[in-house]
């Protein structure tokens, strides 16, 4: 089957496959205040760590259906700042409920019943009981271009950030390795599915000639 972007339809898929193609992929649980100090908590999973050195992220905030940014756009545009929380398995009823299209203001750690817990490097809360947390500083945001279908929704935007903080959860690291099989990360695949990371195995790079 071979078909272009937008139109799965015609090729007798009912929904976009872009998704599930490319997966998994890890979720970014942003945290993020308005200026007016509101507190915002999303999941993106239009997300990545895109270098080392520098240490960057990404997320790409999708048309949210009207003219307004998603709150999480909007607060990382006033403020300059957010974090990404990593989802373990255990808190994946949590982060769903955080998706929520909450109105602008209602807070997704209440909504949840998350415990917040402060960062270093910037005002935005963290969630407590995330295995690990980058504090993070704006660096750009970027507007998509326009699709060449769906354009009346609007366009999405990317933010790319630096990391300017790391929380690991003391329990996870284990002879100075973080052991990812102790929190089981959650990954985002295509329509509503999800899989969680317990099967880990190593590949030593080839021998340098
Ligand atoms: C696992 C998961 C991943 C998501 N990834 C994205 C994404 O990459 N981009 C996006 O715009 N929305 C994504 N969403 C939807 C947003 O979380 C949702 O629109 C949310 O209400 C945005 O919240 P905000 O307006 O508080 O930022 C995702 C939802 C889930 C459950």
């Amino acid at each position: 089957m071979y078909f272009r972007p937008g139109l799965h339809k015609e090729a007798g898929l009912s929904f976009s496959p872009i998704k599930a193609i490319v997966s998994p992929r890890p979720i970014g649980w942003i945290s993020s205040c308005g200026k007016d100090g509101s507190i915002n908590l999303a999941p993106y999973s239009y997300f990545n760590a895109i270098s080392e050195l520098p240490p960057m992220v990404m997320f790409s905030s999708a048309p949210s259906g009207n003219a307004q940014h998603k709150d999480s756009l909007r607060n990382v545009i006033e403020t300059e700042e957010f974090v990404v929380n990593v989802v373990s398995a255990a808190l994946g009823d949590a982060m769903n409920i955080t998706s929520a299209d909450l109105a602008y203001g209602q807070n997704e750690f209440t909504a949840a019943g998350l415990e917040m817990a402060d960062c270093n490097t910037v005002k935005v809360p963290r969630v407590a009981a995330a295995p690990a947390a980058l504090e993070c500083k704006l660096w750009k945001v970027i507007e998509l271009p326009k699709p060449e279908t769906g354009a009346e929704t609007g366009i999405g935007v990317m933010v790319i950030g630096t990391i300017t903080g790391i929380h690991i959860a003391d329990e996870t690291v284990k002879d100075g390795k973080i052991d990812v099989t102790s929190y089981q990360p959650l990954a985002r695949l295509g329509y509503m599915d999800y899989a969680r990371i317990n099967d880990v195995f190593a590949m030593p790079r080839p021998a340098v000639k």
